[in-house]
């Protein structure tokens, strides 16, 4: 009997719990056998066990602290190496609360590890062995704050910035190859996040807070539509379009050989 599994292995780090963990069982019900990576490996054996159960499907886990480089790059190889890898979940990242002037930077250029660094490295090999098998798929979770950064935390607003703009050209230099790409654009949505970073979830008002499920359901929706940025709360996904197409206007006035005539000023 073949032990080929037509969907292949789903990749995901930060799968220990929340929004990797429930995107780990979406997949494993849709058939996809599953890579788990993450620092809490008896978390993880616990998730791996009761999904081989539930679905039938091969769950392996990787630990791995994403924050230090040996090993990003044991995640690296395998994400080049492994034939049988077809999607990356690129989700594992921590927030903060603490503002730029007040931080402690050691914590700061952690989170720059994790929310950028590991997820570049992770898109760029994931990238180079899907273009080199000729499929696959990058889900890349951001955030709605870039849209809001004025009202966040400076460095963790501008690392979902990051992966925004990141998941952006990467899907205009690989989309049309083969490799499907997708940023997730979550709102606040119920998970350890929260906690971890010393936030309080029940201070927001209870409208504006999802459930894990309800998000993660609406992202597969996004992806089986084949949508390049997925807001799930987003209900016109004309304002999307607009606001893209507000941007694209910007495009022929963005490098010209001469400034424009309000910055003529100075006499210098
Ligand atoms: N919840 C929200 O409101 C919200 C909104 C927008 C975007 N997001 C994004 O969603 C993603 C998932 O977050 P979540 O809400 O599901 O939070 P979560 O429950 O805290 O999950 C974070 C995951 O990342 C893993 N992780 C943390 N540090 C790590 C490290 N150094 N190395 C490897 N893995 C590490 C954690 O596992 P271990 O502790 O076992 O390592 C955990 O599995 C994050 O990128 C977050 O920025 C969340």
């Amino acid at each position: 009997m073949s032990t080929f599994n037509t969907h292949g292995t789903a990749l995901i780090t930060g799968a220990s719990s929340g929004i990797g963990a429930t995107y780990a069982d979406r997949l494993a019900k849709r058939g996809f056998d599953l890579l788990l990576v993450a620092r809490d490996q008896a978390r993880l054996e616990t998730l791996a066990t009761e999904l081989r159960a539930n679905h039938g499907v091969k769950v392996e886990v990787l630990k791995a602290d994403l924050t230090n480089a040996q090993d990003v790059s044991a995640v690296e190889q395998r994400l080049r190496d492994d034939a049988s890898i077809t999607l990356l979940l690129n989700n594992a990242g921590v927030a903060s609360n603490t503002a730029l002037a007040e931080a402690d930077l050691g914590e700061v250029d952690r989170l720059i590890q994790l929310n950028i660094v590991a997820l570049t490295h992770l898109a760029s090999a994931g990238a180079a062995g899907f273009l080199a098998r000729g499929r696959g798929a990058i889900v890349n979770i951001a955030s709605v704050v870039p849209m809001i950064p004025e009202r966040f935390n400076a460095v963790y607003a501008a690392s979902k910035a990051y992966v925004l703009s990141l998941t952006q050209s990467l899907n205009a230099e690989i989309g049309e190859k083969g490799v499907q790409v997708q940023a997730v654009m979550p709102g606040a949505t119920r998970t350890e996040i929260w906690d971890r970073a010393g936030m309080d979830l029940n201070a927001l008002p209870p409208e504006m807070v999802m459930d894990v499920n309800e998000m993660v359901d609406a992202a597969l929706a996004g992806f089986d539509q084949k949508e390049l940025v997925t807001i799930p709360s987003l209900s016109n996904a004309a304002d999307w379009d607009a606001f893209i197409n507000a941007r694209l206007a910007l495009g022929p006035n963005l490098s010209l050989q001469h400034a424009a005539a309000r910055y003529k000023t100075s006499g210098a």
